[in-house]
């Protein structure tokens, strides 16, 4: 990495020795959070591990690389991220085998997305070795953080922001990227009510809607907020243009079953941000048997499949949700609705991820980075 850095552990807040030569300044904090925590209720991104990873882009070089106590960032009001939103960041997830082990899915697929954002958003790349050392050996020290129920995981949060402290438009000069760690139950528990969004628009082509934008999440939220108080969770989103073309569902993937095809939209308008979970979705759905299409569906197709019985199942998927089974589309005033407990689809796929994940059934398509 070109910087010299070292290893240190400490016994106390404050009483620190180093240890060993490495690429990481590590200083541990003195007393663990975890004794705090009721892992009876882990609502998603409420809790943090007790370290994080911070680095400094600064003339053209990652420098001060840092693993340290979880703590709070003394942050000037005219950094630039504030003003101008150059922000990234990735969701992953980190898992407990039987005997203890911590794996981390397919991290290399996250790091690869994260520097497809930040080239999008004119922001430096993050190194290979900065990214998945460092977030390895985050999840190393904290892996009594990874909790063991079913369904639970640790959810690993690097995010890049410009930390110029200059108001003026243009790309930052320094940048912070950082590593949190959340423990987390279930995202969505329930199946879900879902709005077809036909005012507002989350990516047209040419814009950033295939980038993990920090931006891209608070446009969304008038919409969302606006489908919530007509009693739905989230929105399925339609293309710029003809509001007719489904995109994603709030923060996740979408697929529909519809008879034996699997179907998703394709990446090709770079609207849609290409999910890792989407990704592994569409390989064990083939090795379900079900062929799958990665194409333009419009919601025309969806509603005749409907009314003809062919449309069986409609879910999404992303890293925090995982799979999540939709039980209602609302398209203007035509509402479908499904019964999930019948499904077999989803459910099966949900089935076979987290068991996958938990170390229960093989993974034969090396997903599992153990850590
Ligand atoms: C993820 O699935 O990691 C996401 O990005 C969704 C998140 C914004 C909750």
């Amino acid at each position: 990495m070109g910087v010299s850095v070292f290893l240190f552990l400490c016994t106390s807040n404050l009483n620190i020795f180093m240890i060993a030569a490495t690429d990481i300044l590590v200083t541990k904090s003195g007393r663990s959070k975890l004794q705090d925590l009721n892992l009876d209720n882990l609502p998603f991104g409420r809790y943090f591990s007790d370290h994080m990873l911070e680095a400094d882009y600064e003339n053209g070089s990652w420098r001060n690389i840092e693993i340290k106590p979880y703590q709070p960032l003394l942050l000037s009001p005219s950094l630039a991220a504030l003003h101008y939103g150059q922000a990234i960041f990735e969701g992953i997830k980190a898992y407990k085998d039987r005997q203890g082990n911590a794996f981390i899915f397919r991290p290399q697929d996250n790091f690869r997305r994260f520097n497809i954002s930040a080239e999008r958003m004119q922001m430096p790349t993050v190194p290979e070795e900065l990214f998945m050392e460092g977030m390895r050996k985050l999840v190393e020290i904290d892996k009594n953080w990874i909790p063991s129920r079913e369904d639970h995981s640790l959810y690993i949060r690097p995010f890049m922001f410009s930390s110029d402290e200059l108001i003026g438009v243009r790309p930052s000069d320094n940048y912070k990227f950082m590593i949190i760690l959340s423990p987390t139950g279930p995202y969505y528990a329930a199946p879900m009510r879902i709005y077809v969004e036909e005012r507002y628009v989350r990516a047209a082509p040419g814009g950033v809607g295939y980038a993990k934008a920090a931006g891209n999440y608070g446009a969304a939220m008038l919409a969302t907020a606006e489908a919530k108080k007509k009693g739905y969770d989230q929105v399925l989103w339609t293309d710029a243009v003809e509001h007719k073309y489904v995109q994603e569902i709030g923060t996740m993937n979408v697929f529909f079953i519809i008879g034996n095809k699997a179907i998703t939209p394709d990446l090709e308008q770079e609207t849609i941000l290409e999910g890792v979970t989407r990704q592994s979705v569409i390989t064990l759905l083939k090795e379900m048997g079900l062929s799958v299409e990665e194409r333009q569906l419009s919601i025309d197709e969806i509603t005749d499949a409907y009314k003809s019985g062919s449309l069986l199942e409609v879910f999404g998927t992303g890293t925090a949700a995982t799979i999540s089974l939709i039980k209602e589309l609302r398209y203007k005033d035509f509402v479908m609705q499904f019964d999930v407990e019948k499904w077999k689809t989803a459910p099966t796929l949900k089935k076979w991820l987290t068991d996958i994940r938990e170390g229960r059934r093989e993974d034969k398509y090396g997903w599992m980075v153990k850590v």
